[in-house]
């Protein structure tokens, strides 16, 4: 399934988070997409703030990949760097573990992700408007439902 949704402001990318935050569970992927400045680091920060992590999430730009503690791991990478790197071995703990992976940039490292993710692409539109195309099937399937349900833009 896959919907587009308008984030009018930055409360709209919260509450999308926050439903996604409701339907956690181990081993889950969320992949984020879009230019630099479309949101992805903003939606991680409400995404941990509801899984209960109490460390100041930043955008692990620099580093790859930062994991934090909540209700369930929270594993945050920034991809970016690894454009066209292929396969590389060491994320495959965090992206195949027992958290949650949060991919900035995760087309960039496709042939390293399962087909089944939850994806979410953000474009800017002005500066506090963002659109939002959610994607997910099999286990996913049912959190973008929710989301189409409960969030009428
Ligand atoms: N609706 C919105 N959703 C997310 N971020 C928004 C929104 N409106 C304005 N912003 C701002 O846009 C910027 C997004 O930056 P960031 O989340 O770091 O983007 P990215 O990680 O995609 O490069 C932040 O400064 C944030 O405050
Ligand atoms: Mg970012």
């Amino acid at each position: 399934m896959k919907i587009r949704k308008r984030l009018n402001s930055q409360e709209d990318t919260y509450k999308l988070a926050k439903i996604i935050s409701e339907y956690i569970f181990p081993g889950m992927i969320i992949g984020l997409s879009g230019d630099l400045g479309s949101g992805k680091t903003t939606f991680t920060k409400y995404f941990a703030k509801e899984i209960s992590v109490k460390d100041v999430l930043n955008s692990p730009t620099f580093t790859i990949l930062k994991t934090y503690k909540g209700k369930l791991d929270l594993y945050h990478m920034d991809v970016y760097r690894l454009e066209g790197i292929g396969y590389d071995y060491e994320l495959d703990d965090y992206i195949y573990g027992k958290g949650i992976a949060i991919i900035e940039w995760c087309e960039y490292i496709d042939i390293m992700l399962p087909k089944d993710i939850l994806k979410i692409s953000f474009k800017f539109i002005d500066e506090t408007t963002r659109d939002v195309i959610i994607e997910g099937s099999d286990k996913y399937e049912k959190i973008v439902e929710e989301i189409s349900d409960r969030y009428s833009d």
